[in-house]
């Protein structure tokens, strides 16, 4: 196995790293493994975050990616208020095929040999059963499975946070209750979208959830017992649009034609292009930032399992999400700046404050 700097093992400049502590690039010949770990700042700890499988139509590509999510999780995990720093590896493959225990032990090796100053998850391609693979040759990780002692689904943990930020956020633009009688749509009903759909019907709101898949829609509808309207795909008119499948579906347009005027929900990278915050801004829609609302996912895989936490301890972790969303959305109002650049002035500051 050899590791390399990825500048070195790539040819990169300097500037092309430049904001990133460390970022290395691994080979291993006898597993066909090809790995970028990017570590981007360590401030507030070791840099955490999860492993992503995929294939790149080029490491260069494969490099752009694992920069722009380290640099994402440095903000995630501020904003969570986690003692962790932001970093992020991909494995450069197709899962399907070349995801192999001995490739995943390689990775472990990889992981290992950072001493500690990466702590690797589960992403897109990569799952806890593979973490539990890793976790042969590498103790820097969170999110095994729970039979190997770790923490299981985030799904219900990161609704919650969904949840919590959302009520916030509408009380804020309507008074107390404010999502009492609210009409909320949710999109994807899948492990996070399932719980929240349930959270806001305790609430009083009224839900309409929209998935392709017949089966999703299935459970949500078997589980609430049909209170909730059903769709394929998302139509007007909300009050509350909740993104919990895919990414890039926020735009002042898309969130124009559902009538919503408050957006929240679990899916990473919301916005299409940064230039939409200003634009959902401008247009009087209130945006919870991804990254503020959907912590509830880091918080468990990281609360529980590496820092001993009870139960009790991680779900109030969890609600203080809100106090976060209140936080950003008061510092967007009195700055009138957008919630996208509230959010990251306040983890810029907090990041400072660390350093200083
Ligand atoms: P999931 O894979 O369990 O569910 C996603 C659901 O979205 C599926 O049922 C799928 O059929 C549906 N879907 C796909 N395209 C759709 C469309 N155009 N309209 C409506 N529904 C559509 O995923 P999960 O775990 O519920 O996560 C949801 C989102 O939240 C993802 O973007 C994920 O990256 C993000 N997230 C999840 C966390 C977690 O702890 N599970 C943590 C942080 C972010």
């Amino acid at each position: 196995m050899t590791i390399v700097p990825a500048a070195e093992a790539l040819d990169l400049d300097a500037e092309t790293l430049a904001g990133h502590e460390s970022v290395l690039y691994c080979r291993d010949e006898e597993t066909g493994l090809r790995s970028i770990i990017a570590i981007h700042d360590t401030t507030l700890g070791p840099g955490l975050g999860g492993t992503r499988f995929k294939t790149y139509p080029s490491e260069r590509d494969a490099l752009h990616d694992v920069l722009r999510l380290s640099q994402g999780m440095t903000y995630k995990n501020a904003a969570a208020g986690l003692p962790f720093g932001g970093a992020k590896a991909v494995i450069i493959g197709d899962p399907r095929t070349d995801k192999t225990p001995e490739l995943l032990r390689a990775y472990g090796r990889f992981v290992d040999a950072l001493d500690g100053r990466y702590v690797t998850a589960a992403d897109v391609g990569t799952n806890s059963d593979d973490l539990d693979i890793v976790g042969e040759t590498t103790t820097h990780l969170t999110g095994r499975t729970v039979a190997a002692g770790g923490s299981g689904d985030s799904g219900p943990d990161t609704a919650l946070g969904v949840f919590v930020a959302m009520r916030a956020a509408a009380e804020r633009l309507w008074g107390a209750g404010g999502l009492k009688d609210r009409t909320v749509g949710v999109e994807g009903a899948g492990k996070v979208g399932g719980v929240l759909t349930k959270l806001l019907l305790d609430e009083g709101a009224r839900v309409v959830v929209a998935d392709p898949d017949p089966e999703a829609r299935e459970r949500v509808s078997a589980a609430t017992a049909g209170a909730v309207q059903l769709a394929e795909y998302l139509g007007g008119p909300l009050e509350v649009y909740a993104p919990c499948a895919l990414g890039a579906t926020v735009t002042v347009a898309r969130v124009n034609e559902l009538g919503a005027r408050l957006v929240c929900g679990a899916a990473n990278n919301q916005l299409p292009t940064q230039d939409e915050d200003a634009a959902l801004h401008e247009a009087g829609i209130l945006w919870v930032p991804d990254y503020v609302a959907n912590a509830g996912g880091v918080i468990h895989l990281v609360s529980g399992e590496r820092l001993g936490r009870t139960r009790d301890e991680v779900t109030a972790d969890v609600k203080r999400i809100a106090d976060t969303a209140r936080e950003v959305l008061s510092h967007s109002a009195d700055a009138a700046i957008p919630t996208g650049a509230a959010a990251d002035e306040m983890v810029a500051a907090r990041l400072a404050a660390a350093r200083a």
